[in-house]
């Protein structure tokens, strides 16, 4: 099922397919830098997959989804909203992970920016955020061309993180 599309990409649930793909992806140290699980094995990416094959299992709104670049047709990352608790607070994050091959384009801005619409237009979210490793200035850069800004420095189980967000009263002025 097609979630949005933006100018290049096209975001979509997971299909079974998706999971060699992605495996590429995850098993990438670069790509998975700033993760603090790391790189991930097949077995683990083809869990993932098959989490989130017709969206979050309680948030089906949420989720992970594969990232289409339109003109090839290619599996080319995935980005999507999920949802987690941070310091007590309910909180929808912009996911956002592409192979290396298409970074630098500015792909990952334009699905993030889709996501954004798409959270705040169709969804009717409040408030969006990003939890980023303080050494991914890639990533930064990303939150912060869709109008989020540093919040606070949190921790979670898996360590500690820098928070980025945007209110819904803030968009578009982005
Ligand atoms: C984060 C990610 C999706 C960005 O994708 P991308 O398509 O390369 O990003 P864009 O081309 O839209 O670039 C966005 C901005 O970041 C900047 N940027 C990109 N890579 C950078 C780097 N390594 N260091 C500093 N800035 C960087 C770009 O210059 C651009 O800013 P500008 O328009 O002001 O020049 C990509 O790097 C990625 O998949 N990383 C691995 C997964 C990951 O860490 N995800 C985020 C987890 S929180």
């Amino acid at each position: 099922m097609k979630i949005l599309e933006t100018e290049r990409l096209f975001l979509r649930h997971f299909e079974l397919s998706d999971i060699e793909y992605l495996y590429l992806l995850y098993s990438d140290p670069e790509v998975r830098r700033y993760f603090p699980e790391g790189t991930l094995t097949y077995a683990e990416t083809k869990a993932e997959v098959e989490y989130y094959l017709k969206g979050h299992p309680n948030y089906p709104e949420l989720g992970l989804w594969a990232t289409i670049q339109k003109k090839t047709d290619q599996f080319i990352g995935r980005c999507g909203l999920l949802p987690w608790t941070i310091d007590g607070q309910d909180e929808v994050e912009v996911a956002y992970l592409l192979g290396k091959a298409y970074w630098g384009q500015g792909l990952g801005t334009e699905a993030a920016q889709g996501i954004r619409d798409h959270a705040f237009e169709d969804l009717g979210l409040s408030r969006l955020v990003c939890m980023i490793d303080e050494g991914n200035l890639a990533s930064i850069q990303v939150a912060k061309k869709i109008g989020m800004s540093f919040e606070k420095e949190s921790q979670d189980e898996l360590g500690s993180f820098h928070l980025y967000a945007i209110n819904r009263f803030e968009w578009k002025i982005a």
